[in-house]
């Protein structure tokens, strides 16, 4: 079973994307790493703040996400009307959880802070485990896309 390494995929990141400043690369190189360093993630994924109170999909890995996802849906929606963390130990028992597949049962979703302090973007973990996450993982990815996008 393949567990993330937090330290080196941090110093991974923090090589393959230096002196980059295109949101897409970055977004894109960030999921690529993330995704195949752990068996736990299944789906991972950046959604973009695009106009007010409307994210839509961006750089992922694994099965077809949707497309648009409005603040006021989902576990994605709530990350970016808070900007808070959602560690969802079950899906399921999340009100108003979208599913872009059948086959997920817990999920981490994160803002996307910018320098401003502007939600930019979330970025969106699914595990077909449940309660695969943990506030540790919140607290390592937390640092990770503030590494990159608010620095
Ligand atoms: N589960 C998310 C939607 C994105 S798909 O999982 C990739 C949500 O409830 O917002």
């Amino acid at each position: 079973m393949r567990h993330i390494n937090y330290a080196e995929l941090s110093k991974t990141i923090a090589s393959l994307t230096e002196g980059e400043t295109d949101i897409v690369a970055l977004m894109a190189t960030i999921v690529c790493e993330v995704h195949h360093a752990d068996d736990r993630f299944h789906w991972t994924g950046f959604y973009r703040v695009t106009e007010p109170d409307v994210l839509k999909i961006g750089p992922y890995q694994g099965g077809h996400g949707c497309l648009v996802i409005p603040f006021s849906r989902g576990v994605c929606g709530a990350a970016a009307r808070t900007g808070a963390v959602q560690l969802v130990p079950n899906v399921h028992a999340f009100p108003d959880h979208i599913a872009c597949a059948s086959s997920t049962q817990s999920e981490l979703v994160l803002p996307v802070f910018d320098t401003n302090g502007d939600v930019i973007a979330v970025f969106d973990l699914d595990s077909d485990f449940p309660d695969a996450f943990t506030e540790v993982d919140a607290y390592e990815m937390a640092s990770l896309l503030s590494s990159v996008f608010a620095k």
